[in-house]
């Protein structure tokens, strides 16, 4: 019921702002023959290939075994389900017919050929900062790529959710239009990185928490403050990251780059991908992301409390590695008892005193404020980011019941960290194994 009269009030508001929107509704871009793929720049072509990359935009625009850029992955949001489409340069189901100017209007505003708006899903709300120099580099890299001839999928959307005229509103309301302006009291390297993770990265698209139209705030206290995708939990970029041990820049590095840090372990989940598109990007970007990254936390410690704070939180994770001498005895519970045969059957040979992985209590999603990814992880295993292909971890789906996976995560949490039991963890195992989480 309540949720009904949000949704009857979020509708309301957006046919409000929709109607004053109408009056500023864009025209129809006219269509153009599909340019010849010989024409662009080879160069040109090679960065927009990067950029694109750093946009992950093959990531959403690829369905599971389809073809790249062709369209057709579902997206759940709260409002239904939302299908990509095809932007490779078929005339017919594709992004062909668009001329430069169409495909920059769709990135700055959000708005297709024919002038109809586009769900934010599509994260324009950050691709609008990127520069017109580098749109026109991803547009010539789709125009040069093969067509492939591909039906975008309906979407199946909840009335009124469906009506793409209630987006002018959305627009209206919470677009910030206009490209990235370079902060003149900041340096070049941070500027860099501002341009990239607000821009192409979309970082806060995913780290960013989503207000109740479905959209992510760019100012305020909650921008970077952890969030939820793909029914990952996404942990905060800003100081409340309950990381235990504080990043540096050089751990962003390495992990942004590789995919993978010593002190913070895997990029997992729906972080892969971009882990993976950034192993692509030159080390510059990926210093310039760190470093605007560092300041989005308020900038690094002193160097003299980080070190201790290092040492001590690896001495303390180290010490609860499974097998260490002074590892602490298992509680003489039954739930405890029970997790713990399954850890030490099912995880033990990898997650133990060393062990390859880093050690389980310094993985942030263990001091998430559920148990989603450790249940995610378990269940699905991890298919590792490109710079560290030979870190995965098996599935365990079929291998472990309902009653072992709760008992397991319940263990986990207690013995790995101080922090107090996780709730509802038995009916979020439930939820995530039917799917529908
Ligand atoms: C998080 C997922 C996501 C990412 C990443 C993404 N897109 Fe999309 N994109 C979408 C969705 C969803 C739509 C369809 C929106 C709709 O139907 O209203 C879309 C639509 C578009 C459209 C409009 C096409 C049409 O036929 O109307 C263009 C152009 C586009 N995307 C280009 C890109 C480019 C270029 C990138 C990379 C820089 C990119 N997208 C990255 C989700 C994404
Ligand atoms: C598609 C969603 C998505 C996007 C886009 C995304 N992230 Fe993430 N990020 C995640 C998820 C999910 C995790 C948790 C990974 C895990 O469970 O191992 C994560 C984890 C991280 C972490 C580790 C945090 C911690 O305390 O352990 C960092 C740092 C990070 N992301 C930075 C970035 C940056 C910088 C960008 C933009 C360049 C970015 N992310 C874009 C989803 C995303
Ligand atoms: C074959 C070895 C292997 C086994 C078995 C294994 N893991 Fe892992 N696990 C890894 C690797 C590798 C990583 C990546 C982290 C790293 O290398 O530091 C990882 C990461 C994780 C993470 C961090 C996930 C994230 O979202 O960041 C969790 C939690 C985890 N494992 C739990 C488990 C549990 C629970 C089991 C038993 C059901 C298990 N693992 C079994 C190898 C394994």
């Amino acid at each position: 019921m309540k949720k009904a009269l949000v949704r009857i009030f979020v509708a309301l508001v957006l046919a409000g702002a929709g109607a004053i929107a109408w009056a500023m509704r864009f025209p129809e871009i006219a269509p153009i023959a599909k340019p010849d793929a010989a024409k662009f720049d080879k160069e040109l072509v090679k960065r927009g290939e990067k950029l694109a990359g750093l946009g992950n935009c093959h990531v959403c625009h690829t369905k599971p075994g389809g073809k790249e850029f062709a369209g057709g992955l579902a997206l759940p949001t709260p409002f239904g389900t939302i299908h990509t489409t095809n932007i490779t340069p078929d005339v017919e189901t594709g992004i062909g017919s668009w001329s430069e100017q169409a495909f920059i209007r769709a990135m700055h505003e959000g708005v297709d050929r024919h002038g109809r708006n586009l769900y934010p899903a599509f994260p324009f709300d950050y691709y609008s900062k990127v520069t017109e120099a580098d749109l026109k580099a991803i547009y010539a890299f789709l125009m040069s790529r093969p067509a492939v001839s591909q039906k975008p999928t309906d979407n199946s959307l909840a009335f009124p959710f469906n009506i793409r005229l209630l987006l002018a509103g959305w627009n209206f309301l919470f677009h910030e239009k206009g490209e990235f302006k370079p902060d003149p009291s900041k340096d070049a390297e941070w500027n860099r990185g501002a341009y990239l993770v607000e821009g192409l990265g979309h970082c806060g698209a995913c780290h960013t928490p989503r207000n109740m139209f479905g959209a992510a705030p760019k100012s305020g206290t909650n921008v970077y403050a952890g969030a939820v995708a793909e029914g990952w939990y996404v942990p905060p970029l800003n100081a409340s990251t309950p990381a235990p041990i504080p990043w540096t820049a050089k751990a962003l590095v390495n992990y942004l780059i590789d995919g993978w840090d010593g002190h913070h372990g895997i990029a997992a989940g729906p972080m892969t991908a971009v882990a993976t598109d950034l192993y692509e990007q030159s080390e510059d970007d990926v210093f310039a992301i760190a470093a605007y990254v560092m300041s989005i936390k308020g900038g690094p410690r002193p160097q003299a409390e980080q070190e201790k704070i290092t040492t001590e939180a690896l001495a303390t994770a180290t010490k609860l590695e499974w097998g260490h001498p002074e590892a602490p005895p298992v509680p003489n519970d039954p739930v405890m008892q029970k997790g713990a045969k399954v850890f030490e059957a099912q995880c033990s040979t990898c997650h133990k005193q060393g062990g390859k992985p880093a050690p389980l209590g310094l993985a942030t999603v263990l001091y998430a404020p559920d148990a989603s990814n450790l249940i995610l992880a378990t269940f699905k295993g991890i298919q590792p980011p490109r710079g560290v292909l030979d870190r995965s971890m098996p599935p365990r789906e079929a291998q472990i019941s309902d009653d072992e996976m709760t008992a397991l995560a319940t263990f986990i949490r207690a013995r790995f960290t101080k922090k107090p039991a996780w709730t509802g963890t038995e009916a979020l195992v439930k939820k995530i194994r039917s799917g529908a989480h």
